[in-house]
């Protein structure tokens, strides 16, 4: 158990590399009724942008006792041209047998706690759609604060939609 800034509990959880026997997971995780509507894209797999391509990367979500539970990612976001304000952006899948358990908030701010303590950078941010209420909550609880809105930033199913930007800082996060 860790706590967030509330000094609510968050449940334990493990960030590890990918192995090549997660993939099947992780196909499982990607498949567009697992995402949902606020993480489904027109685009083919083939299409999309590769995180690496953006010093990114990818880890599964796990128990103490092994068990998959879903994933996060990371991208570069410069804020300048300068290595110390590349901020991190991160994103998660939680399996839908292990949500509304505060296992995403968890690994959300396990994530952000790895990020800064293994880069010069002072800010995690996350992007979601206003109508995503889980992921809002979620982010809330690890301890991001909402900072606004960036209007029409994201294509996906036809149409431009708002993202609401959250963030967490290195001050928020280890004082
Ligand atoms: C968003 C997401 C990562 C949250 O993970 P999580 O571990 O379920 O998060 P939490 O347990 O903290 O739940 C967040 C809130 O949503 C509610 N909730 C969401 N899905 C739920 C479910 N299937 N069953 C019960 N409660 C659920 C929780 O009750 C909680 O509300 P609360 O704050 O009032 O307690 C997860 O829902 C998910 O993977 N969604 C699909 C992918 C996605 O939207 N990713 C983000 C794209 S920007």
């Amino acid at each position: 158990m860790s706590s967030n800034p509330t000094g609510e509990s968050l449940p334990y959880v493990i960030l590890r590399d990918v192995l090549d026997t997660d993939s099947a997971f992780l196909d499982e995780l990607n498949a567009p009724e697992v995402g949902g509507e606020w993480d489904s894209f027109d685009d083919s797999p083939d299409q999309l942008l590769r995180g690496e391509d953006f010093g990114g990367g990818k880890q599964v979500v796990q128990l103490d006792d092994e068990t998959l539970v879903g994933s996060v990612s990371w991208v570069h976001v410069p804020y300048g041209p300068n290595a110390k304000s590349l901020a991190w952006s991160i994103g998660i899948t939680i399996h839908p047998d292990y949500r509304g358990r505060h296992f995403g908030a968890s690994a959300q701010r396990t994530l952000a706690k790895q990020l800064l303590a293994g880069s010069e950078a002072n800010r995690v941010q996350a992007d979601t759609d206003p109508k995503n209420l889980p992921e809002q909550r979620s982010l809330l609880r690890a301890g991001f604060t909402l900072e606004g809105v960036a209007r029409k930033a994201q294509w996906r199913c036809g149409n431009w939609h708002d993202r609401l930007v959250f963030s967490v800082l290195r001050h928020d996060l280890f004082g």
